[in-house]
């Protein structure tokens, strides 16, 4: 027993030793340019469009982070073969006869797994997908999804933390979504284009990574109209063939940079960013007291004054988006005066805010409500990332923290972002990573 003990201590001091961890001390003005990577929200569920038929597909501007590595391992496990190329490329095989199983160690990792739902279905009549946990969001229940896929003539049930979808043949119809929800909108959008017939999906999601599968799904042959409005009229198809594609930029990560420098202070452009997609956010970064132009290489953003505190509240777009918000809320924390932030979208998406204060931002909590009092500077702290985005918007926030901030856990962040230190080190700030 006691040796049992002894070796548990040593593996744990050993697993902090190698743990990764981000090291950021005060830093700015940050002053630069910045490449802005594909989206990882639209090219996890390109991928998964790739199910759809057999053939070569190449993606472009693809980026390289845990979470297309996840969805590469699932589309390897269903039978494809899938390869980076050189300039952010996948080059995805699907030979057709796929194995349409999606095993719980990968949906556990990933929960965008789970749209792989909808095309794997439409395609094989059948279809089997770990049910997805909940996360530090919260639960993440996927009803939506499944009343969807239900009204296009799927029958589901579960057993043994999968659900199994089963269908001869899916026949077009209206659905009206409770909520415009991303996944469930692209589920049944990639089901729906190999259904018989005209699909009508009201109360859509509107994101931009919608109209982006959309656009893909039409190169393939398929029929998709309206999407990025609120009704997506789907015509099925009989046949769909691989083609190639470019993802959109990340607007994710564009408003992570322009964040940064919102609290660091300085001039950076944002090279490839679409300001068409991130309307809402410069809106209201405007109102905090931040220069934002759109130029022809994408968005340039200058801050040279203190933060004014605003009020604003997540909402689908083209609202404040939810991943826009711990950004924002680091922002906040330094800013003059108070700010409420309300989140409308996911009930735990304020667990990270305790890390913020750890590093003396004033924050109070109540329910979906934050209360943020700005202070003039944070101070640096060892803090955990919980997932990708709180994770980031620690980091940024440590850019105007006294002494040391370390960030650990670091490969949340990964999951989302691409060179995330390296750009921010590019841009002035005194950032490093630690194996
Ligand atoms: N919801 C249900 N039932 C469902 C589906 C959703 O109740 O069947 C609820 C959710 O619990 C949530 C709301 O509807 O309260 C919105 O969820 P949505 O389905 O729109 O989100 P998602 O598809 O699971 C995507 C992004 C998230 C982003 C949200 C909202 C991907 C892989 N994920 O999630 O991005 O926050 O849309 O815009 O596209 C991230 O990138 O870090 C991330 C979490």
């Amino acid at each position: 027993m006691k040796h049992l003990c002894f070796e548990g201590i040593s593996a744990l001091s050993e697993h902090n030793w190698i743990m990764d961890r981000i090291l950021v001390q005060p830093s700015g003005p940050l002053s630069g340019d910045v490449k802005i990577k594909g989206a990882k929200n639209s090219a996890l569920k390109l991928m998964a469009a790739c199910t759809l038929t057999e053939g070569t597909f190449r993606l472009n501007n693809v980026p390289d982070i845990t979470d297309v590595r996840l969805m590469s391992e699932l589309l390897v496990s269903l039978g494809m073969t899938v390869e980076r190329i050189p300039e952010s490329t996948l080059e995805i095989i699907n030979p057709g006869n796929l194995a349409p199983e999606a095993p719980y160690e990968l949906v556990e990792k990933m929960r965008a797994s789970i749209v792989v739902l909808g095309p794997l279905l439409a395609t094989y009549g059948t279809a089997k997908v770990a049910l997805p946990g909940g996360d530090d969001f919260g639960p993440r229940p996927i009803d939506m999804h499944l009343r969807g896929l239900e009204t296009l003539g799927a029958q589901f049930h579960s057993q043994h933390g999968y659900i199994e979808g089963n269908c001869e043949g899916l026949i077009g119809a209206r659905i009206v979504l409770e909520f415009p929800s991303v996944g469930a909108t692209e589920n049944v959008m990639m089901a729906a284009v190999r259904a018989k017939g005209e699909t009508t999906i009201e109360n859509a999601a509107r994101e931009p990574e919608i109209a982006d599968l959309a656009t893909f799904l039409n190169r393939m042959g398929g029929n998709v109209l309206g999407a990025g409005t609120s009704t997506i009229v789907i015509e099925g198809v009989d046949e769909l063939v691989a083609v190639e594609h470019s993802v959109i930029p990340d607007r994710i990560e564009a408003a992570t940079y322009l964040a940064a420098t919102g609290i660091a202070g300085g001039e950076v452009n944002l090279i490839g960013a679409r300001p068409d997609h991130m309307d809402m956010l410069c809106q209201k970064v405007g109102e905090m007291g931040m220069r934002i132009s759109a130029d022809p290489n994408g968005l340039w953003v200058m801050c040279n004054k203190d933060l004014q505190s605003v009020d604003l509240a997540t909402l689908p777009y083209p609202g404040i988006a939810t991943d826009y918000k711990p950004f924002l809320v680091s922002m906040l924390t330094v800013a003059s005066g108070v700010g409420i932030v309300t989140e409308n979208l996911f009930s735990g998406r304020f667990r990270y805010v305790d890390e913020l204060i750890r590093m003396g931002a004033d924050i109070r909590t109540e329910g979906h409500h934050a209360v943020i009092r700005g202070v003039r500077r944070l101070s640096g702290a060892p803090v955990r990332a919980h997932d990708i985005r709180a994770g980031a918007a620690l980091v940024i926030a440590a850019l105007k923290a006294d002494g040391e901030t370390e960030i650990r856990d670091p490969e949340h962040i990964d999951r989302g972002y691409e060179g995330l230190v390296e750009n921010l080190s590019s841009l002035g700030a005194d950032i490093q990573r630690l194996s």
